[in-house]
């Protein structure tokens, strides 16, 4: 599992684990956490005991695990529920089972898991998993529901898969590597009373990422270096934030864990991006075009004999043709009030990309167009960072300092929610 951000460095993370056999991910999460530098304690139910070694989750979390027979032990100088919460910035409960979600929503608080979660006043990123018969029963979909109340919780649901029980449903946890991810987003947005940002709360957002891929024949393409990095952490930045986001996305260079709870609609060439970011417009509250669409494609797709080598010049200099513009045509085609914010991967001296990004801001007519540099080291095209220039409406720009892509995807958000 990749470890990319400072979002982690040095924070206080509680993992809560629960008695799901979803439980025997957990080490993998304490472990990416750890090495992403965070410090880590794990508390563990009962159940969760059974299916999950307390051993391998103190070895990992480099601390021993919490257990319930620890909340009596007369050595501890205060209640530990309360002393857990307190020390915790945030709180993971991976699993969440059926039972602890609803002594949570209830009130109850018999236990240590339990008690703490009660006691704790910072973020909480829920993964809830069980067999699909339990995710169903309307007493446990209510009680998922009443999370929804508190603007503290992230709330993951679980996942369609084979599940430990034989079933094919819904109910496998977030993969370990998108709790990290929500945990990131958590940290990076929490506000100083604990509550998280739901400001795209029923919103749905069309988002672009990746590259397009155009054939020229069998063996050779015309793409580029995107690796659909900043588009897909657009769109879960969004999710996280309570919008519903669909991702039309090209060949992607990442962990797979993060198309996860977003719509997604997999496409090669211009022409299939084109084709799904027009059916999915007019839903759309915001659109993000943050896909790298090739420049040229050949006439007419791609041949279906493969050209011989000698021909090969002839070929791509006779029978290529401009890819359309697809962020123009999406300001052509926007409903009144949808809002477009629109890339530039550019390259040279500061002053040259930030004029060639009001020129293309201007030709396009996009609401928020960010310009990133791709001629940097560690930034840019398939790097974890980004940064650049915002240029806005009025043609002025704005600094954006080279940061993580996830703590980007959140500055452009509340950039563009402002444009409402
Ligand atoms: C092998 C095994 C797997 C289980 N998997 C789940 C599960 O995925 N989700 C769930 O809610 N309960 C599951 N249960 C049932 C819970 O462990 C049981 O409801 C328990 O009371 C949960 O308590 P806790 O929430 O305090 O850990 C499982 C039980 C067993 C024996």
């Amino acid at each position: 599992m990749k470890t990319e951000s400072g979002a982690l460095q040095g924070r206080r993370i509680l993992v809560a684990v629960s008695g799901s056999i979803a439980a025997v991910k957990t080490p993998l999460l304490v472990s990416a956490l750890v090495k992403a530098g965070a410090q880590v304690r794990c508390v563990v139910t009962p159940s969760a005991a059974q299916l999950v070694s307390p051993v391998a989750l103190a070895s990992l979390s480099r601390h021993r695990c919490y257990q319930d027979d620890d909340q009596w032990d007369p050595r501890e100088p205060r209640p530990l529920h309360v002393a857990l919460a307190e020390w915790a910035e945030l709180v993971i409960v991976a699993p969440l089972s059926a039972s602890t979600l609803a002594r949570w929503t209830q009130g109850m608080g018999d236990g240590l898991l339990a008690s703490l979660l009660l006691a704790c006043e910072r973020p909480v990123v829920a993964a809830a998993a069980m067999n699909t018969g339990m995710w169903s029963q309307p007493a446990v979909r209510r009680n998922w529901a009443l999370l929804a109340d508190d603007p503290r919780v992230l709330r993951l649901a679980p996942e369609s898969g084979l599940l430990a029980c034989d079933r094919i449903g819904d109910g496998r946890m977030a993969d370990p590597e998108l709790i990290r991810l929500a945990a990131e987003s958590a940290l990076l947005t929490q506000a100083s009373n604990g509550s998280l940002p739901w400001d795209w709360q029923g919103r749905t957002v069309l988002v672009s990422a990746g590259p397009t891929v155009e054939g020229i024949d069998p063996a050779r393409v015309l793409s580029n270096r995107s690796s659909g990095r900043m588009g897909v952490l657009i769109a879960q930045a969004a999710r996280f934030r309570g919008a519903s986001v669909h991702l039309v996305h090209g060949p992607l260079q990442l962990p797979l864990a993060w198309l996860e709870g977003l719509h997604c609609q997999a496409i090669e060439s211009a022409e299939q991006m084109q084709e799904h970011l027009h059916r999915l417009q007019a839903n759309a509250a915001a659109v993000v075009m943050a896909a790298a669409v090739a420049d040229w494609r050949r006439q007419g797709g791609a041949s279906v004999q493969k050209a011989p080598k000698a021909d090969l010049q002839r070929t791509l200099a006779e029978q290529l043709e401009p890819v359309p513009d697809l962020l123009k045509e999406l300001q052509a085609t926007k409903p009144d009030g949808q809002r477009l914010l629109g890339f530039a991967a550019l390259s040279g001296s500061d002053d040259e990309i930030q004029a060639l990004a009001r020129d293309k801001r201007a030709a396009k007519g996009c609401d928020l167009l960010m310009a990133n540099p791709i001629d940097r080291n560690g930034q840019g095209f398939g790097a974890a960072m980004n940064g650049g220039w915002l240029v806005k409406t009025d043609g002025s720009t704005e600094g954006v300092p080279v940061m993580d892509k996830l703590a980007l995807a959140h500055r452009l958000l509340d950039q563009l929610v402002d444009c409402f």
